[in-house]
């Protein structure tokens, strides 16, 4: 059984912006009648057609379960770790996984975490939003944009961020005053060896992240260790990256080849404040 979504006014229409309640136990409507019906999986689809940029936007089928193969097989568990510790510390009522793919950073933080969080994730990607759902029936997902979030104003206060896109004007606004937000953001050393079969020059990433308009940083912290992924497992994590696209036949074969390969993991974690205006 899934559980029943929140009372409180959480959502807001995406069509025309008025809060959106429980119109019946699987169906949210606004006062102006504009209806949304919880997925069997018991996701909240508030990505109106007019609103997609493409057909199938984010990850797709294939990306988000090459993603969850190589997530579950427990390769980014220590980042996970690190992120539910910071999220603990601060005891956070309503947690938002912002991008949150097929969900094993939401279910990382539930298995972590106090059980009185409410945790909420958003994604663009329909596929990896049902997938999340579906593992995590506690858990309050939809689909939407980042750049369109159809929450409420000051509703959460944290916003965790790992790998995935924002906006800073919505990301300011759903959080309360002085919220919380946490972004894992690649380290200069990331995927290292696994780039050097695409580029022929690697470059570093910056060490310094980017702390959005608005906000403040509070912590770093920086995880860096090695992983050996088997042929399958690098094809996985191939696939999870902004470069893939970059790996012709040939590449990805080498990449499959080569009897061992250590891969340079490396993570940086930024915790942030919600800057009084
Ligand atoms: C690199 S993945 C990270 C997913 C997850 N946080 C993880 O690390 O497993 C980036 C995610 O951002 C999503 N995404 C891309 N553009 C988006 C947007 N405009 N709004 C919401 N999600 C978006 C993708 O569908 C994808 O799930
Ligand atoms: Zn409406």
């Amino acid at each position: 059984m899934h559980q029943a979504h929140p009372p409180t006014p959480c959502y807001l229409c995406p069509i025309c912006a008025a809060p959106l309640l429980n119109s019946s136990a699987k169906s949210y409507a606004c006062e102006n009648n504009h209806n949304f019906d919880l997925a069997k999986e018991g996701y909240l689809n508030l990505l109106p057609v007019q609103f997609k940029h493409s057909a199938e936007p984010g990850d797709n089928k294939p990306m988000m379960q090459a993603r969850r193969e190589f997530l579950e097989a427990g390769f980014y568990e220590p980042m996970a770790k690190a992120v539910a510790m910071m999220i603990n510390a601060s005891q956070p009522k309503h947690l938002l996984d912002l991008g949150c793919g097929e969900g094993y950073y939401s279910r990382a933080i539930a298995a972590h975490c106090s059980n009185t969080m409410m945790l909420h994730g958003v994604d663009i990607a329909k596929f990896a939003v049902a997938a999340a759902a579906k593992k995590q029936a506690n858990g309050r997902f939809i689909v939407a944009s980042s750049n369109r979030l159809p929450y409420a104003d000051q509703y959460f206060d944290f916003v965790l961020r790992v790998f995935a896109p924002s906006n800073d004007d919505e990301l300011r606004r759903v959080l309360k005053p002085s919220g919380l937000l946490l972004t894992v953001t690649p380290g200069p050393r990331h995927l290292w060896q696994l780039k050097e079969f695409i580029y022929a020059d690697v470059n570093e990433h910056a060490l310094d992240s980017v702390v959005p308009e608005g906000f403040e940083r509070i912590d770093t912290q920086r995880i860096s260790y090695k992983i050996a992924p088997n042929p399958q497992q690098r094809i996985a994590l191939l696939q999870m990256t902004p470069f893939a696209w970059r790996a012709n036949e040939n590449v990805q074969q080498a990449i499959k080849d080569v009897t061992e390969l250590k891969i340079e993991i490396d993570f940086i974690l930024t915790l942030m404040v919600k800057a009084a205006v």
